[in-house]
């Protein structure tokens, strides 16, 4: 008899909605989705868990959801991570091979990667991800697997992610009292960013935007790797927050105005279309134009994308984008975001949706869930070298005897 397929969940604990997707992994190694559930977050400020009861409420009822949907049951999830104590940097490691043939082995290159590890991190952040981008042999560089080669000094460039350890925490204790346990964490833009970047874009050049309810989550890929990270605390609540403001409506109608009528960029609208307005208290109801709506909403992209086109070309890496920008993430539906990018960077935008997987594509078809099927691609990529994960001790026991009844 055949084994079951294996069976991986992502959670993406995100600012306005928590998020289980449940992969089916085929002989094959395609992914098909096989259950997804949704819960509204409200444990979450701008990425960050700031109530845990709440949060540990809304992954169960996520979880529950998924595996009703699936018909199976899950232990261990993938989690993602936000907000903005995260950071992104490089990092280059150093190690000699005192081999007598010289010849470089896996452990050398996760000595590498240690090396690479050793900066210096304030005491309350730790490193989350170390992500190799290419290695050096006796000072010969472009090398994307040293493994097997033979030198006598080996680097390895390398990004490096942390995070705030108590942000981590939470996440783990959130989840654990949910019922469940951590496999691995994963910066939310590199989750995302396996679901919806081409190879082809990360080779030539691509910047990720996942805009979500809480954060704009950045992440810019050069050569297949990548190199820069970077998480802004602004994204779709800031708007609905303008709207609510401005046109003087209960949040909740501004959330729903913003989505059936937003415009991202006010050039694209025409003053002629009036929509209802539900005012605050007993007071009737008011028309606006959609332009006026279109108004309000216009300076606050401008502000996201101006200051993550600010910090892309601050870490140098304008330039490197051939492929331009892919924005995804529940705030990337608004109509005229991908034009409005486009003119203020300069560059081709497109929106990125996760592509690639099969089972309920028509569900998983949607911006918003890009982080959700991302962990699960993730995952199992990096499960073949899993070299950076932060597995928790538990998790990595039971990681440990799976991978010793599948061998042996
Ligand atoms: N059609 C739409 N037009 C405009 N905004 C939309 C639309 N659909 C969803 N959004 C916005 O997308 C945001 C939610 O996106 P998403 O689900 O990616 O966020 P999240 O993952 O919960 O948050 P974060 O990643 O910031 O922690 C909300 O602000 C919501 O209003
Ligand atoms: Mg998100």
């Amino acid at each position: 008899m055949g084994k079951r397929n294996r069976i991986v969940t992502g959670l993406d604990i995100g600012t306005t909605k928590v998020c289980a997707v449940i992969g089916e992994v085929l002989p094959d190694d395609r992914i098909d989705i096989v259950g997804i559930g949704n819960a509204a977050s409200k444990g979450l400020r701008k990425g960050v868990i700031i109530n845990i009861d709440n949060t540990v409420k809304s992954i169960q009822e996520a979880c529950k959801e998924a595996q009703h949907m699936a018909g199976t049951s899950i232990d261990l999830v993938y989690a993602s991570i936000a907000g903005d104590h995260i950071r992104g940097f490089n990092s280059r490691g150093v190690i000699a091979v005192s081999r007598k043939n010289r010849e470089i082995t896996q452990k050398d290159k996760a000595r590498a990667i240690e090396a690479a590890k050793a900066v210096a991190i304030p005491t309350d952040h730790e490193v989350i991800h170390v992500l190799p981008q290419e290695y050096l042999i006796d000072s010969h560089d472009g090398i994307k697997d040293p493994v097997g080669m033979k030198g006598v000094r080996m680097e390895v460039d390398a990004h490096i992610v942390t995070s705030a350890t108590t942000s981590r925490e939470n996440i783990i204790k959130c989840i654990k009292k949910a019922g469940f346990d951590v496999a691995g964490i994963i910066l939310e833009q590199l989750a995302s960013s396996e679901a919806v970047l081409s190879q082809d874009e990360k080779e030539l050049g691509v910047a990720l935007i996942d805009i979500g309810g809480g954060t704009a989550d950045v992440a810019v890929f050069v050569e297949g790797h990548i190199w820069h990270s970077y998480v802004l605390p602004l994204g779709g609540n800031n708007i609905t927050n303008d709207i609510a403001v401005g046109l003087k409506t209960p949040y909740m109608e501004a959330e729903k105005i913003k989505k059936r009528y937003g415009f991202a960029m006010t050039d694209m609208v025409t003053d002629e279309e009036m929509i209802k307005v539900p005012s605050r208290g007993n007071r009737k109801n008011r028309y606006v134009s959609r332009k006026i709506l279109a108004e309000i909403i216009e300076p606050r992209v401008e502000e996201v994308y101006r200051l993550v086109k600010e910090n892309i070309e601050n870490a140098g890496y304008a330039d490197l984008i051939s492929s331009g920008v892919v924005i995804t993430g529940g705030s990337s539906l608004m109509e005229g975001m991908t034009e409005f990018g486009e003119e203020i960077f300069g560059v081709p935008f497109r929106r990125g949706e996760p592509i690639d997987i099969g089972g309920l594509v028509d569900v998983v078809n949607n911006p918003a869930y890009s982080t959700g099927v991302g962990l699960i691609i993730y995952a199992l990529r990096k499960d073949e070298s899993s070299l950076d994960f932060n597995f928790t001790e538990e998790s990595y026991l039971k990681r440990f005897s799976r991978f010793m009844r599948e061998r042996f």
